[in-house]
């Protein structure tokens, strides 16, 4: 942090809106790629109350932030509130990134961050959601493994497992299992698959027993506390049927679930790159400059499982 540029009137400010917030590791990695990029940015951490989201959006607008993240429960709602929605974002109904852009006098719509010296006249959200990007990424870097024609066992139908199962679709996974405790989620969910990827098979059961999956994912809050059963119907599914075993939770940073499937002969991760690569990809969007990686991956490293 010795790096940082001293707070001034020059500073920028990026930050996250979150009802609570305050558990976020999202401020210690941010700042440390702001401070290793030598920029006069700061990243905050705002608890913003579902009521006041769309005065918060609108007061960082008025304000000059360069992006604000979303996280819980304000996803949804930002996606509503945003001026401007990526493709991808679109499909989602949800975003976790918002650009500020400014229109200039000749009706262009630039990044906040080009402005230095004059005002735009008229500022813009536009919104994109990482954390379907950090999903890919982080089955990349962690497996090597690369979803297109590959079977996958998704645990859970929630926001999280809603947007694994729509990225990987879309990454052209050749058959999803989808299980999930209230299975009306589940239905509506391979009803988005089938209308949006036709390619992909969705299931919703257990693969049979002599069948083999790529990938079993965790995308269930089960895991969380120590009290929780595993996620899954073991009579149903054994965890010697998957390749590969990812748990979107990565505090604790070995689940119940990652256990048995490490014991059970799986090369397993958690969701920590999931954090790191969807704060990349947002870094990535205000800036417009690459993600120090390794910078914030050691900050984020140390926040989560060094304090
Ligand atoms: P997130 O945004 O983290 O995905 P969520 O949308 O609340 O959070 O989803 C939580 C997921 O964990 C859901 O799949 C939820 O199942 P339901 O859709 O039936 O609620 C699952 N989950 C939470 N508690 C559970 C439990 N005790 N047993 C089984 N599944 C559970």
């Amino acid at each position: 942090m010795d790096n940082f540029v001293h707070i001034n009137a020059n500073t920028r400010y990026c930050g996250l809106l979150g009802y609570p917030v305050r558990h976020s590791a999202s401020p210690s990695f941010q700042n440390a790629a702001l401070s290793f990029l030598h920029l006069n940015w700061r990243y905050l951490a705002m608890e913003v109350h579902p009521k006041s989201l769309f005065h918060a959006i609108e007061g960082a607008k008025s304000m000059g932030f360069i992006g604000l993240n979303l996280t819980v429960p304000h996803k949804e709602t930002g996606f509503k509130l945003a001026n401007k929605v990526n493709p991808t974002a679109q499909i989602l109904g949800a975003i976790n990134t918002i650009c500020f852009e400014g229109l200039n006098k000749d009706g262009e719509w630039l990044p906040i961050r080009n402005w230095k010296n004059d005002s735009p006249v008229e500022v813009r959200s536009v919104g994109y959601n990482t954390d379907s990007d950090a999903i890919p990424a982080s089955l990349k870097e962690n497996f090597g493994f690369v979803s297109a024609q590959k079977s996958i066992l998704i645990l859970g139908a929630g926001g999280a497992g809603r947007v694994a199962a729509l990225r990987l679709s879309a990454e052209g996974a050749k058959k999803i299992y989808i299980i999930n405790r209230t299975v009306q989620k589940a239905e509506n969910l391979a009803e988005e698959i089938h209308s949006h990827y036709p390619g992909t098979e969705v299931i919703l059961q257990y693969p049979d027993p002599s069948e083999k999956v790529d990938l079993i994912l965790n995308a269930t809050s089960l895991g969380l506390k120590s009290s929780d059963p595993i996620p899954l119907d073991i009579n149903q599914f054994s965890m010697r049927q998957a390749k590969y075993a990812f748990d979107m939770i990565y505090r604790p940073a070995e689940t119940p679930f990652l256990t048995m499937a490490r014991q059970s002969g799986c090369q397993i991760a958690n969701g920590i790159n999931m954090l790191l690569y969807q704060g990349a990809a947002s870094l990535e969007l205000w800036t417009g400059l690459p993600a120090p990686i390794e910078i914030m991956r050691k900050a984020l490293i140390e926040n989560i499982y060094h304090n």
